[in-house]
């Protein structure tokens, strides 16, 4: 498709993500042009931006209309999977018009092993360098869950970013959205991880957590799947938990030891800081070029 062709075609669609199809070609995304487009995605931006994502397998769950998934896919990645429980033409068109090669895995859920069996049935792996969970855990009723599904999707030694809304606070604590002072004012957000609590639940997930990065009321953590008992930080109730408990969910602690043993190891790599840092959206920018410069306009 050319650049006009794409332009003529962007208002059909309802946009969720502002994409740069071409210089001066922008779909509008969802924010008022106040808002910097797609900033709640600028904490996943900055890792990536620090992962050598060529030749890498990746998943992009809850991709909504693609625009991480096209991002890693244009850097040099060969194999983007992207999914979502919902189905967009605005991800088929955008894959189309960016002339794309990205696996799409519409109406299909993370939870319950729906993912996994559909990836089985597809013959598409079933293992892969990087997941990304951006936007998602916060639209669950079981945010640990669902991060134990996406985390069985890791290889040993991969990077798995999680990206949500979070509560305010230095804690460690997940919050209840419909009992707190500043609530998220939508209907399907349920439970709010502070910036730590991403931390936390990454490591209960068998990964030890490399960063975390506040952006506002928005954070994002990157954590490296590493064994259970090599988690960095691990607290003495964890080790418990993966000694003696744990017999519910996705995840098994004895399997992911022995999948260290067995399995293929990701080589994948990350340079970025270490530690907290801060994300101001206001300043942000990346050199992904199919991420707009604030404010969306189309000439
Ligand atoms: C807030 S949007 C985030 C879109 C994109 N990842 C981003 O960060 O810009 C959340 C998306 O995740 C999808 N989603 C929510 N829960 C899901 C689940 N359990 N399994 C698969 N997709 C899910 C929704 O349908 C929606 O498209």
């Amino acid at each position: 498709m050319t650049p006009d062709e794409i332009k003529s075609k962007l208002d059909d669609y309802k946009w969720y993500h502002a994409i740069q199809f071409a210089e001066g070609v922008v779909s509008p995304g969802r924010f008022a042009s106040h808002i910097p487009p797609n900033y709640t995605l600028f904490p996943v931006f900055k890792f990536l931006e620090h992962i050598d994502l060529t030749g890498i397998d990746c998943i992009d769950i809850g991709t909504t209309d693609g625009l991480a998934s096209f991002i890693i896919k244009s850097e040099g990645a060969s194999l983007v999977v992207a999914t979502d429980r919902g189905d967009r033409d605005e991800f088929r068109f955008s894959r189309e018009a960016l002339n794309l090669d990205v696996e799409y895995f519409p109406a299909t859920t993370l939870d319950g092993g729906d993912l996994l069996r559909k990836l089985q049935a597809s013959g598409q792996p079933t293992k892969y360098d990087l997941v990304v969970l951006s936007g998602v855990i916060y639209h669950s009723y079981d945010p640990l869950l669902v991060m134990m599904h996406a985390r069985k999707l890791l290889k040993h030694n991969g990077l798995f970013i999680v990206e949500s809304v979070i509560a305010s606070g230095e804690e460690d604590a997940m919050f209840m959205n419909w009992e707190i002072d500043n609530p998220v004012r939508e209907p399907n957000s349920y439970f709010l991880p502070t910036l730590k609590a991403l931390g936390g639940l990454l490591r209960f997930c068998s990964c030890s957590c490399l960063t975390l990065a506040r952006n506002g009321s928005r954070g994002a953590a990157i954590g490296r799947a590493c064994r259970p008992s090599e988690i960095d930080q691990c607290s003495d109730i964890l080790k418990l938990i993966i000694e003696k408990g744990a017999c519910y969910g996705p995840l098994s602690y004895s399997t992911l030891e022995s999948e260290a043993d067995e399995e293929e190891s990701s080589k994948i790599s990350y340079s970025g800081p270490i530690g907290e840092i801060e994300i101001d959206a206001k300043t942000f920018s990346t050199r992904f070029s199919l991420q707009p410069t604030s404010p969306v306009t189309n000439t």
